[in-house]
């Protein structure tokens, strides 16, 4: 990998970058992207619209992410691995692509559009997570995930639906009385 420092590279519209963010060759970025401190991203990557990665990502070779994802600190993608729009994934989560290594056969992770995967979750090469699906915190996921599917535990099992899930969602919020919010 032909590594350059952030400040070198040349796109349409350059992202916002943190310190020590390093850019693999071929890097395309979409429109107000931000990238955070200390992230690498490999060759060949390319991240949509209005993306931001946190601080300490270790995103590979021939990634896709697509427009508007969260992407916070501490995740690796590995190489290969695809990401649709309005994708979360919580801190020190990490998508992986060979199953057998050093395999050299690698079967990256795919995540469709609106997945929310939690923090330290763990997705095994050769899995994709439907459009809609969630991930609980601390989950290994070992299966491909139905859409719209709440899945917890090791190995992940499903929990609930993505309705019953906005459900929750929206009465945790209600419940939630604006002094006893973190800012
Ligand atoms: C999946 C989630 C939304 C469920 O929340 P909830 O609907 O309020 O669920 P509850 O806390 O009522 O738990 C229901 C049951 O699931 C279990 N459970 C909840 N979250 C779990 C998890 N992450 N892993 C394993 N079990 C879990 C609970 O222990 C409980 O089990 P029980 O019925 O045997 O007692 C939530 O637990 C979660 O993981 N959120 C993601 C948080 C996160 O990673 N954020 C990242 C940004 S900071």
């Amino acid at each position: 990998m032909f590594l350059v420092k952030a400040e070198k590279v040349a796109t349409v519209q350059k992202p916002k970058f943190g310190k020590g963010v390093i850019i693999g060759e071929n890097v395309e970025f979409g429109k107000d992207v931000v990238i955070w401190n200390y992230v690498v991203i490999g060759d060949n990557t390319k991240i949509g619209d209005k993306t931001k990665i946190g601080s300490f990502c270790d995103i590979g070779k021939n990634v896709d992410i697509g427009k508007n994802c969260m992407i916070q600190a501490h995740v690796t993608i590995s190489n290969g691995c695809k990401l649709g729009n309005n994708v979360f994934i919580g801190p020190n989560s990490s998508l992986l692509n060979d199953k057998f290594p050093h395999s050299k056969c690698l079967t990256p992770t795919i995540i469709k559009d609106d997945v929310v995967i939690g923090g330290c979750v763990t997705i095994l090469p050769n899995v994709t997570i439907n459009e809609n699906s969630v991930i609980a915190a601390g989950s290994v996921v070992t299966r491909n995930v139905p859409p719209n599917t709440i899945v917890k535990g090791v190995p992940a099992k499903p929990m609930m639906t993505r309705e019953e899930y906005e459900m929750r969602r929206k009465r945790f919020i209600k419940a939630k009385k604006p002094k006893n919010l973190v800012p």
